[in-house]
């Protein structure tokens, strides 16, 4: 019997999850199934007919329904909302746990009862936990027979094997592995540094030979959430406002018209401010990776992701000043493409 690959990339922001017939990019949050509904009702009428949600249950928590899935911002109010991640002690947290099952089961949805005898799941987590009692942890709880029911349908998943990596390394991979398994030279024998803008952290790695070297490697806990929140701030200032949550920035970047569309009314335009904010951000960490990195030419090439790279890459490159540098491109599922590979090895 074959094996059914299974990868996700739990961020701080993002859940990036893929089974061999699709992909899933959600928010790293979820709400009781009772929140749904208490959104304002401008909310209500932009949603689309196909809701962007799911709506689970697993054995880890049996009397209650959640929602989670792409669409979730939308259809519950943000003081519902329930953020997964948290820095401290996550992997015996509850509701980590819950989007974990979650995200099981919305790549099982896709197969049969069959196929999920068998499940192998590629993931990652930041560097530095890789080899720590937080691995483990989490690996264990991977690791074994889930239940859970989607949108009424119970389902048990098997996974039987679960290998979890650097998250930047799923990057390296997507670059410089083939479908067959086979490494390129460079990933062998060259220094090769990668920052990882993600949404909570700024991650810089340095690896050569697979290896990670932690003299050259640093987690900067400031990302992508800050900068918007930075710009939501001065957002309020401007306009002599208040409460404007960070997330109507993101989705000004998203779209890429930088505006915070609270509600067809009220629009705040943010490409001025975020040009400044954006600098200071991209100053700050290249201070840190300077200090970090003593020296840059020891690095033979400099790579870039995670889905902040959209935000940060054109002052990022005119501040850095490095030839040898590759931006990837569709940077928020390139870690996520990289574990996948992995995974169909398996
Ligand atoms: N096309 C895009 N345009 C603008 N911003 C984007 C785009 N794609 C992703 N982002 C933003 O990039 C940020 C980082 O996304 P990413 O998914 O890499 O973070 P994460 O992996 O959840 O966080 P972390 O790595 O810190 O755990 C998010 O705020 C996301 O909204
Ligand atoms: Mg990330």
């Amino acid at each position: 019997m074959t094996k059914t690959a299974f990868a996700f990339d739990l961020g701080n922001g993002y859940v990036k999850a893929m089974n061999s017939k699709r992909e899933v990019i959600a928010p790293s949050m979820i709400a009781r199934e009772s929140a749904v509904g208490s959104s304002s009702i401008f909310n209500i009428l932009k949603r689309s007919s196909n809701k962007g949600y799911e709506v689970f249950e697993s054995q880890l928590d049996d009397n209650t329904k959640y929602v989670w899935g792409e669409g979730i911002t939308e259809a519950v109010a943000p003081e519902s909302l329930i953020a997964t991640y948290t820095h401290n002690d996550r992997y015996t947290q509850k509701r980590f746990k819950l989007l974990c099952t979650f995200i099981l089961a919305e790549l099982a949805s896709d197969f049969t009862d069959e196929e999920l005898l068998d499940v192998v799941v590629v993931t990652g987590l930041p560097s530095q936990e890789i080899g720590t009692e937080d691995e483990r942890k989490f690996k264990e709880f991977l690791q074994q027979k889930h239940v859970v029911t989607r949108n009424g349908e119970q389902r048990m998943i098997n996974v039987t094997d679960v290998r979890i990596v650097e998250q930047p390394l799923g990057t390296l991979l997507k670059l410089y592995m083939n479908n067959e398994g086979q490494f390129h030279e460079e990933l062998l024998t060259s220094t090769l540094t990668l920052l990882d803008f993600g949404a909570g952290t700024t991650i810089m790695d340095t690896f050569k030979n697979f290896k990670r070297l932690p003299e050259k490697s640093e987690t900067f806990y400031e990302g992508m959430n800050d900068l918007h929140r930075t710009i939501a701030k001065e957002l309020e200032k401007q306009h002599n406002i208040k409460g404007l949550d960070p997330a109507y920035v993101d989705e000004g970047f998203r779209r890429g018209d930088c505006i915070a569309e609270v509600s067809e009314r009220k629009k705040y335009a943010f490409e001025v401010i975020a040009k400044r904010v954006i600098e200071d951000f991209v100053d700050k960490r290249l201070a840190e990776v300077d200090r970090t990195l003593t020296n840059r030419d020891s690095v033979d090439k400099f790579i870039i992701t995670g889905g902040g790279v959209n935000i940060v890459k054109d002052y990022f490159l005119e501040a850095f000043k490095e030839a040898n540098i590759t931006v990837i491109q569709d940077s928020q599922r390139a870690n996520l493409e990289g574990f996948y590979k992995l995974a169909s090895l398996l």
